[in-house]
């Protein structure tokens, strides 16, 4: 907060609670001594006979008032309420936030310990760390991979074999904890948009090929773009076009495509290239529960039969 803002919230707060409290002085009805039958009114008669009395408010109602503003005063020195002050109980919504989340670590921390001994591949087969590890991902991970895990455009499906990044449990622990960042480099100016399609038509003649890439085999227009990715590809994508694990790059022999399966799709990524993250979970997740959500992660894998 800026120096005047400081200053308007404490002038505007302090000034609102005097002017209340002085509104109450000015205006209450002060106890005369009389003669109890004597009456006060205010002097207004209605039909010649009807009078408007002015008694006083009854003490205990009017002591409220000047309670409710004390209140305010105490509330105001010990906790933040003007401007940059903070009160000197030190409260803060921060610090309360943070105070139950290390009452909820000390609670459910422990069951997550349990496990912190037990290898990966073996918690991919306990039913409870599989149970903990959905709860989870369920809550951190659905909205950008699905609540099946099978991902979307630009989300990898997780429940399949292809991994940019590896499926060993460290692999897994390593994205969950550091995020990831895949960066395919815009190539349109490097490759012409006759490069482009020359280079799409190899990679749809890939999947046949099967890693034994014999230039025979190939259209010339295919050719051509093979030898584009000799050029340009295969520091990244590697000689046979299986990817790289290490810089995240994609396997480009199978058919399945992350930024989508069309022509279109792929011309899109060469052109204009892709910068994909996947956020850092070091921040909110605990080791212990990183390690029992990776291997829930390998665990949807697993169940659908595919081989890593
Ligand atoms: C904001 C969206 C987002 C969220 C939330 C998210 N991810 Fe990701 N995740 C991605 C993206 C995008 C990638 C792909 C990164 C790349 O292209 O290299 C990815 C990649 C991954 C990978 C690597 C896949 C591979 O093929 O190697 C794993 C494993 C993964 N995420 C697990 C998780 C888990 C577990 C969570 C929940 C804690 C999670 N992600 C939450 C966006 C997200
Ligand atoms: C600097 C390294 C690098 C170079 C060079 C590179 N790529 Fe990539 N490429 C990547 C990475 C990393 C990804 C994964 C992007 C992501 O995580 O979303 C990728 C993704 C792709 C994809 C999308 C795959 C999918 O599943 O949707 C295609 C297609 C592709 N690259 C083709 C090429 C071609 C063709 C060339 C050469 C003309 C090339 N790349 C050069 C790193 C590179």
């Amino acid at each position: 907060m800026s120096g005047f803002w400081n200053v308007w919230v404490w002038v505007l707060t302090l000034g609102t609670l005097a002017g209340c409290l002085w509104l109450l002085q000015t205006l209450t009805t002060k106890r005369k001594s009389k003669q109890p039958e004597e009456k006060d009114t205010t002097g207004h008669v209605w039909d010649g006979d009807l009078v408007e009395l002015n008694n006083p408010l009854p003490r205990w109602w009017l002591w409220l008032f000047w309670i409710t503003g004390i209140y305010m005063l105490v509330y105001l020195v010990v906790y933040p309420g003007l401007g940059t002050f903070a009160g000197i109980s030190g409260w803060s919504q921060v610090s309360q936030y943070e105070a139950e989340m290390a009452d909820a670590e000390k609670r459910f921390g422990n069951v997550f310990a349990a496990f912190a001994d037990t290898p990966i591949p073996q918690l991919v087969k306990d039913p409870d760390a599989l149970r903990l590890g959905r709860n989870i991902f369920l809550n951190r991970c659905t909205t950008c991979h699905g609540s099946d895990g099978r991902g979307a455009k630009g989300f990898p499906n997780l429940a399949d074999a292809a991994w940019l990044w590896g499926n060993s449990p460290e692999a897994v622990v390593a994205t969950i904890t550091n995020g990831r960042t895949g960066t395919m480099p815009a190539l349109g100016p490097a490759l012409g948009e006759q490069g482009v399609t020359e280079v799409i038509v190899y990679l749809r003649a890939l999947p046949k090929l099967s890693g034994a890439a014999d230039p025979g085999a190939l259209t010339p227009e295919a050719a051509a773009g093979q030898q584009r990715f000799m050029g340009l590809c295969v520091g990244c994508h590697g000689v046979d076009a299986k990817g790289n694990q290490i810089l995240g790059a994609a396997d480009l022999t199978d058919e399945d495509w992350l930024h989508g399966s069309t022509d279109a799709d792929i011309r899109d990524v060469l052109m204009k290239g892709r910068s994909n993250q996947m956020p850092a979970q070091s921040d909110v997740l605990t080791p212990d529960r990183i390690r029992v959500l990776a291997a829930y992660v390998l665990s949807l894998s697993e169940s659908s039969g595919s081989q890593p």
